[in-house]
């Protein structure tokens, strides 16, 4: 699904470098920008940590900020659906957004679903190495089904949404993720911890006082 990772339209336009680069950004907020990919169904909980990791950091005076699939799907992304070219070209264009983030030296929580391997990879590429940290929240379709948080398992089982991950459109698993949260059983708490201490151990934040 890879695909919409397009070939410019544009001729004539010449890269324009800043006179203030990453480092000097990163030093001044004190932390490593990077991108936090958090994939898995929808209910899976991944909203919900990033929105919580994002206050314990900012808790902590570190520069944090969520891209979410609900809300982005409201504004920059409005004219995409559910298909897999639509969900390809929503996931092209978050990367492209969460790149200007980490450039910017900020921590950026990107929750979506996510359901194709080749497009969160192709994110990953065009990252530099360490930039990209892939966090799979792993909640069984039992699980998000039995949450159904937004109602959207019921009327998807009902036929009323189609092309619904999980039910009728496939969820591809990361396979070598970063981090792997398993909401089956942990805490909310319990989940974003295992993220906040990966960025410590990483050097991306300092250890908390
Ligand atoms: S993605 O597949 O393109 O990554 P994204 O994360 O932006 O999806 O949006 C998923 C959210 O859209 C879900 O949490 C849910 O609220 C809503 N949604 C509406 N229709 C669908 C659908 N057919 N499949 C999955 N999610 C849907």
């Amino acid at each position: 699904m890879g695909s919409s990772f397009l070939a410019s339209k544009s001729t004539n336009i010449t890269w324009h470098e800043g006179a203030v680069s990453r480092a000097d950004r990163e030093r001044v907020l004190g932390q490593k920008g990077a991108t936090v990919w958090l994939t898995g169904l929808s209910g899976s909980g991944k909203s919900t940590v990033a929105v919580a990791a994002e206050s314990v950091l900012i808790a902590r005076g570190r520069a944090a900020y969520v891209l979410d699939g609900d809300n982005v799907r409201h504004g920059l992304n409005k004219n995409l659906g559910f298909s897999p070219e639509d969900r390809s070209e929503n996931i092209r264009r978050i990367g492209e957004v969460a790149k200007l983030f980490t450039d910017s030296g900020i921590l950026c929580f990107s929750s979506f679903i996510s359901p194709y391997r080749a497009d969160r990879d192709a994110i990953r590429e065009m990252m530099d190495d360490g930039d990209f940290i892939e966090v799979h929240v792993d909640a069984t379709v039992e699980t998000c089904e039995s949450r159904d948080v937004k109602g959207l398992y019921k009327k998807a089982r009902a036929g009323e949404i189609s092309d619904f991950t999980g039910i009728s459109a496939p969820y591809e698993a990361p396979e070598n993720a970063e981090i792997v949260v398993d909401t089956n059983g942990q805490t909310v708490e319990e989940s974003v911890q295992t993220v906040i201490d990966y960025l410590e151990a990483n050097g991306y934040v300092p250890p908390a006082d």
